[in-house]
């Protein structure tokens, strides 16, 4: 793991996943504005954002259940951190239905949309927020799992095209 390339990948793996819990932040404060000014809300405008944060969730999830969690595993962290991160790859399921049906419903009211996006929110926060406290802290003192992330990743890189959020 001595190689420069390791470890610019590994310095971007996990910076994108401080991005998006940051990212995360951020959009419940843009929720809130849309909230407080519902009228001037164009139904599509606010449609194609509910696709984009549906991919970007979508890929976080995902990059956290097909790279970090196994690597944590893999690196043979105590039962009590497996535990919880079964509990965190549920809770992605149920964000991302509950996001596949803002999507699959357009007919539903602009004020509709945004009730069900506030909701998702809160559970994202609560989310990252437990990620951060309780794996986060893993992560950065573990050379072997920052070692075993980037690894994985790169053996899936093809399954993670487009990965880097700006
Ligand atoms: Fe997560
Ligand atoms: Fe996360």
């Amino acid at each position: 793991m001595g190689k420069p390339e390791d470890k610019s990948i590994k310095y971007d793996l996990l910076a994108h996943v401080v991005r998006y819990h940051e990212n995360v932040k951020s959009l419940v404060d843009e929720i809130n504005r849309y909230f407080k000014d519902i009228e001037a809300l164009s139904k599509d405008a606010l449609t194609a954002k509910c696709v984009t944060y549906y991919d970007e969730t979508n890929m976080h999830f995902k990059f956290e259940d097909a790279v970090v969690f196994p690597a944590i595993r893999a690196s043979g962290l105590r039962p009590s951190i497996k535990a919880v991160m079964a509990k965190f790859s549920i809770e992605h399921t149920k964000i991302m239905d509950s996001m596949k049906n803002i999507i699959n419903n357009p007919e539903n009211s602009v004020q509709v949309i945004i009730t069900e996006l506030k909701h998702i929110c809160f559970q994202l926060i609560a989310h990252a927020k437990e990620e951060e406290d309780l794996l986060f802290p893993e992560i950065e003192k573990n050379n072997t799992i920052r070692f075993l992330i980037g690894k994985s990743f790169v053996a899936q890189r093809d399954s993670f095209r487009g990965f880097i959020m700006k």
